[in-house]
């Protein structure tokens, strides 16, 4: 497929991002800040611990040299206990990523920011890369935000099967009754599922193109995906990832090479073999009322070539 892409000056879209770093999280948070203005970053319980993955962020964002702000959410899910995914990322969440402590504390009340800048940048989209913990609570407190809100941007849930359990996928398994109130709050939201950042693999070639660059983000992209093809090695038996959380923030930032269809979505909450599932209909039901962008495709080279952009070149001026 041809991907020439156009990043055009001047017109970048701006984002708060609410993550669980992780490893697709850190990527994520690498192409955000060179296509997009990063507002704010709040972080959530979900790949790790989250006074970890708080500190993975602010890590993350020393490397790129940013000051972006910074506040650390909720430790648990709205019900039961936390669940991590430590087997994928490791105990630290960034698999032992050789990057220093966070040269600047954390600051707490992730919610009250959400709200607060949600309020003062009516233009800014949410992009939500771990469970959805913080959102869920800013609803709770402030169910109007959701009509104005342009969007949400969603990693989470399939339209096909899951990762967590076979039709769970992790963000929503994590938290499904956050989901829940996240899906049912009215917002715009735009889904991209398992079934679509599975189009999105870092593969054993794809991270050679980063090994022969000077440059200390190519090295630690380096680090981080050997620790996980390994893993993955073990999981799957391929030496390739899903780059999810990269995905929807370019959904946002280039929704132009995406394919999104409007779908009615509920997050099953019950059931002993579906708890969590995002059951999405399909069926073109006279007077059925969407409530989900669902993505379905997308331009996988031109997404593999601007996650690569994104990584290397870093911030760029606003
Ligand atoms: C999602 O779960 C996490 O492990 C990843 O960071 C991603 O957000 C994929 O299911
Ligand atoms: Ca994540």
């Amino acid at each position: 497929m041809h991907c020439l892409v156009i990043d055009l000056p001047g017109m970048k879209a701006r984002l708060i991002i609410d993550c669980d770093p992780g490893h697709d999280d850190a990527l994520a948070l690498m192409v955000a800040h060179h296509f997009a203005e990063v507002l704010l970053v709040t972080t959530v319980s979900g790949n790790a611990p989250v006074d970890l993955t708080t500190a993975n962020a602010l890590r993350v964002l020393d490397l790129l040299e940013v000051a972006t702000p910074v506040y650390s959410g909720a430790a648990e899910p709205l019900q039961g206990a936390p669940r991590y995914a430590l087997h994928v990322h490791g105990a630290d969440g960034l698999g032992g990523v050789d990057l220093p402590p966070p040269g600047r504390p954390a600051a707490s009340g992730a919610v009250s920011q959400l709200i607060d800048v949600c309020e003062a940048n009516p233009d800014a989209w949410l992009v939500a890369l771990g469970p959805l913990t913080n959102l869920a609570q800013m609803f709770r407190l402030r169910p109007d935000l959701a009509e104005r809100l342009p969007g949400i941007s969603i990693m989470g849930g399939s339209a096909a099967g899951g990762n967590a359990t076979p039709v769970a996928e992790f963000n929503i398994f994590a938290d499904p009754y956050a989901a829940a109130v996240v899906f049912e709050s009215g917002a715009r939201i735009r889904m991209c599922g398992l079934n679509l950042t599975r189009q999105v693999m870092s593969s054993a070639g794809w991270l050679d193109t980063f090994r022969d660059q000077n440059n200390p983000r190519a090295r630690f992209v380096v680090q981080l995906l050997t620790f996980l093809h390994e893993r993955m090695v073990h999981l799957t038996g391929q030496a390739a990832a899903a780059l999810h959380d990269p995905c929807a923030v370019l959904a946002v930032t280039h929704q132009q090479l995406f394919n999104f269809v409007p779908r009615p979505v509920t997050v099953e909450l019950t059931g002993r073999h579906t708890r969590a599932m995002t059951v999405v209909d399909e069926r073109p039901l006279p007077g059925s009322r969407p409530n989900v962008e669902v993505g379905y495709t997308v331009d996988s080279a031109a997404l593999l070539s601007l996650i690569r952009t994104g990584i290397l070149a870093g911030v760029s001026s606003i």
